[in-house]
């Protein structure tokens, strides 16, 4: 069976929004792919890279944790990112997750002149809600801009984004329209991705 990783940063958890449209779209794709599951707001470590930290990586010591993920993150078919739009892009514990297992040697090394991804995702998927008017691809928008410069680093490949927007400016019912919405792209989407 192919295997997806879900890496979600959905810090509100079962208040977030973002997972309420996640959820039903990792459910269809369970039947099709073994999940290996990062819920990052129930994990320890989840830390930017400090001095210590930073001294141990050079003395190839990484967190256990870091080296699976990163492990699994390079074998991955599909990559499903859940994660709310926090700050004009995403919460900074997804940055920390991704800060400790962009490792060498894993997820990227160097050919001698640039470095060169290890992964071999074809596909990525990033679902989020806004809070504010802003649509993907917004210059005020820095998620999205950012999830591909790491794709081209770790080598994934095309990246489809669900998105909703202005959901703190919505009416009840305007918000669970668009989050029906999102369910049923993420289920078209989960057919035959
Ligand atoms: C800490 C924090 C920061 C946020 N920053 C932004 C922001 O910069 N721009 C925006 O449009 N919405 C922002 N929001 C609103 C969220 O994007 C919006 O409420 C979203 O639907 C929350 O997703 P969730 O329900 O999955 O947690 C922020 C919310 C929080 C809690």
């Amino acid at each position: 069976m192919k295997k997806l990783v879900v890496i979600d940063a959905c810090v509100r958890q079962g208040e977030s929004r973002t997972r309420r449209i996640a959820e039903p779209v990792i459910s269809a794709l369970a039947e099709r792919y073994e999940v290996v599951r990062y819920n990052l707001p129930e994990m320890e470590g989840i830390v930017p890279l400090d001095p210590g930290l930073f001294e141990e990586r050079g003395r190839g010591d990484v967190p256990a944790w870091a080296l699976r993920a990163a492990r699994d993150i390079a074998s991955a078919d599909r990559i499903l990112i859940a994660a709310p739009f926090w700050d004009m892009s995403f919460p900074a514990a997804l940055k920390c997750f991704f800060e400790q297992t962009s490792l060498f040697d894993v997820t990227f090394t160097d050919d001698g002149t640039t470095c060169v991804g290890l992964c071999k995702a074809p596909k990525v998927l990033y679902i989020t809600t806004r809070g504010m008017d802003i649509p993907t691809g917004d210059p005020r928008e820095q998620a999205t801009p950012y999830l591909r410069a790491l794709g081209s680093l770790w080598n994934l490949g095309e990246l489809t984004v669900i998105s909703a927007c202005n959901m703190d400016y919505s009416t009840p019912a305007g918000i669970e329209a668009k989050l029906s919405a999102c369910i049923a792209e993420g289920l078209a989407l989960a057919r035959d991705w």
